[in-house]
């Protein structure tokens, strides 16, 4: 599976929706999951996203690897997105901030 991790939060980007063939991109308030029993590897995804925040289960650094169960764990709960729309207005000043996982809202 790829995995959506910490550069996501407040950054949400959403370019990574409009390519995923299966639809398996879920969206909370500030940031995306992606549902593990869903995500085909088709790899399409990684490259799009602005914030460099998708990587590919086998390439997750080990720093990140709690946002494999984030990601399944949340995609459960939030609703599926599949249409790209405006990210937050500070979304670039957020891009590469440390620390986020703290404002992660569920
Ligand atoms: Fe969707 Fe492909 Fe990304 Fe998996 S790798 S989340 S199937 S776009
Ligand atoms: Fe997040 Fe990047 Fe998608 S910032 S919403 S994973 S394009």
């Amino acid at each position: 599976t790829y995995v959506v991790t910490e550069n996501c939060i407040k950054c949400k980007y959403t370019d990574c929706v409009e390519v995923c063939p299966v639809d398996c991109f879920h969206e909370g308030p500030n940031f995306l999951a992606i549902d593990p029993d869903e995500c085909i590897d088709c790899t399409l995804c990684e490259p799009e996203c602005p914030a460099e925040a998708i990587y590919s289960e086998d390439d997750l650094p080990s720093e990140m690897a709690h946002f494999l169960e984030l990601n399944a764990e949340l995609a459960q709960k939030w609703p599926v997105i599949t249409e790209m729309k405006d990210a937050p207005a500070d979304a670039e000043q957020w891009d590469g901030a440390p620390g986020k996982l703290e404002y992660l809202e569920r």
